[in-house]
């Protein structure tokens, strides 16, 4: 993948145009996770070019699957693949490899993992999913740093999520598709990635039912197999090109945009002046008057306000005509950008580790960095509307999730490079 890199933003230019939304990181990667139940050839289409696939692919590797990516196909051959512990430099690149330990465990019947350790935004714990393994007879012991899961003897059952994570709910799904037996998923989270898991699930011939909903029921086979599947569009890249039409003004179509998954935020940016409508996979925004307000935002688990569009909101918020409060209640550190926004000109008052004020502010570009993912992506639509240039370093952090970011952008006439 690209090295670090940043980018560079002259704001001022509205966007026009049309752009094709890439295909969903979230839904991709405990894909790539679950074909390894299939124990045969599984093809993802349309996979979105990111480092974050290329480091599960990495990780997939380590377990001896073989992996062609031809043109715009992912091919994934699980045939032969074997156990391996998950090395630590892993783990700790992408924490999101824990949903691998599920489909482990229902192929290996046991798995050792470091713990995947916090990251940017959070202390990012698996006491969730830890907990659910233990009640479905999963033996699990720790040694210095190190989990041990030994999943010989473990039985279906209906189980309760202390709050409903995504990755535990997808960990769970993948370990009781070949467990017999009826596991049921109480509290299971609903965001529409489960969906996309589930539906590529059932096409490899698992038995799930309420994919999307809070309660989850998966029957145990035998055996599953191979399949083709083509992810839905990235909610969240969607949001983040909404979001900067909203900043830089000017009107785009969104094709593959997934609207139904992303109401809350559409009705969010809406409510604060832009013109949106959608119709089967397109959305179609436009800004042409100045940006009015909303007074509050708060994030949650699906369908709120989603944790992952926070930070492009935070950047909005700054175009803002009157003060926007954001309360953050899914993830612990997730107003990481704020300090980097301040160096922008962003008046933002710190209420509490969870709460912000962002009041009107006129944004002048400076040098800032990428601190996470999303914050980097806030950064660079911050930057659309700014006078003058922003460079935004460390870009390896958008490219975790974004295929291109800089030419996305571009091609819908922003002022902004890769450096
Ligand atoms: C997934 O992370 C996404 N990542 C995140 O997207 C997203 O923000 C998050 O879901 C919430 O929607 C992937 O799908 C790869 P959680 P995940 O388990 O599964 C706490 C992005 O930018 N928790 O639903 O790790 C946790 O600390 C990324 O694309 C426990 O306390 O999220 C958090 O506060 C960022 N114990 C809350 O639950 C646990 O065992 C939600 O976490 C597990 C989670």
């Amino acid at each position: 993948m690209k090295n670090n890199g940043k980018f560079e933003i002259v704001g001022g230019n509205k966007l026009y145009g049309e752009i094709i939304n890439q295909t969903s990181k979230n839904a991709t990667l405990p894909i790539m996770s679950a074909s390894l139940l299939a124990c045969d050839i599984v093809k993802i289409i349309d996979y979105p070019n990111i480092s974050d696939v290329h480091n599960m692919a990495k990780i997939l590797k380590c377990l001896n699957v073989n992996m062609t990516f031809e043109d715009k196909v992912m091919v994934l051959n699980t045939k032969n693949a074997i156990y391996n512990d998950i090395n630590c430099d892993l783990m700790k690149t992408m924490r999101s490899s824990i949903f691998l330990l599920g489909a482990m465990l229902a192929r290996f019947k046991h798995a050792t993992m470091s713990l995947p350790g916090g990251c940017d935004i959070g202390a990012r714990p698996i006491d969730i999913h830890i907990d659910a393994f233990k009640k479905l007879g999963v033996k699990v012991k720790e040694n210095n740093g190190l989990i041990d899961f030994d999943a010989k003897v473990s039985r279906a059952k209906k189980i309760k999520l202390r709050l409903p994570s995504v990755g535990a709910t997808e960990n769970i799904i993948q370990f009781a598709c070949l467990l017999k037996g009826k596991t049921t998923i109480i509290n299971a989270a609903k965001e529409p990635e489960i969906v996309d898991l589930c539906n590529f699930l059932s096409l490899i011939g698992a038995k799930i039912f309420g994919a999307g909903t809070d309660k989850i029921t998966i029957y145990g086979v035998d055996r599953l197999h191979g399949g083709i599947y083509r992810p839905s569009g990235d909610r969240i890249v969607a949001g983040t090109i909404m979001g900067a039409v909203a900043v830089a003004g000017g009107d785009v179509t969104i094709r593959n945009a997934v609207p139904y998954q992303n109401l809350n935020f559409i009705k969010k940016l809406t409510l604060m002046g832009c013109q949106i409508d959608y119709k089967n996979d397109i959305i179609h925004i436009s800004r042409e008057n100045p940006l009015t307000s909303i007074k509050e935002i708060s994030t949650g688990y699906y369908p709120d306000f989603p944790t992952d569009l926070q930070s492009i909101m935070l950047a909005v918020s700054c175009y803002a005509s009157s003060d926007t409060q954001i309360v953050e209640n899914v993830f612990e550190r997730r107003f990481l950008t704020v300090k980097e926004l301040i160096k922008m000109g962003a008046k933002i008052d710190c209420i509490s580790d969870k709460e912000i004020v962002v009041k009107p502010s006129k944004l002048r570009g400076n040098k800032v960095k990428a601190l996470d993912l999303r914050g980097g992506a806030g950064l660079v639509v911050a930057g659309l509307g700014a006078k003058g240039k922003t460079i935004v370093n460390n870009a390896r952090f958008v490219d975790r999730g974004y295929d291109h970011l800089e030419e996305m952008l571009s091609n819908l006439g922003a002022n902004i490079k890769r450096t």
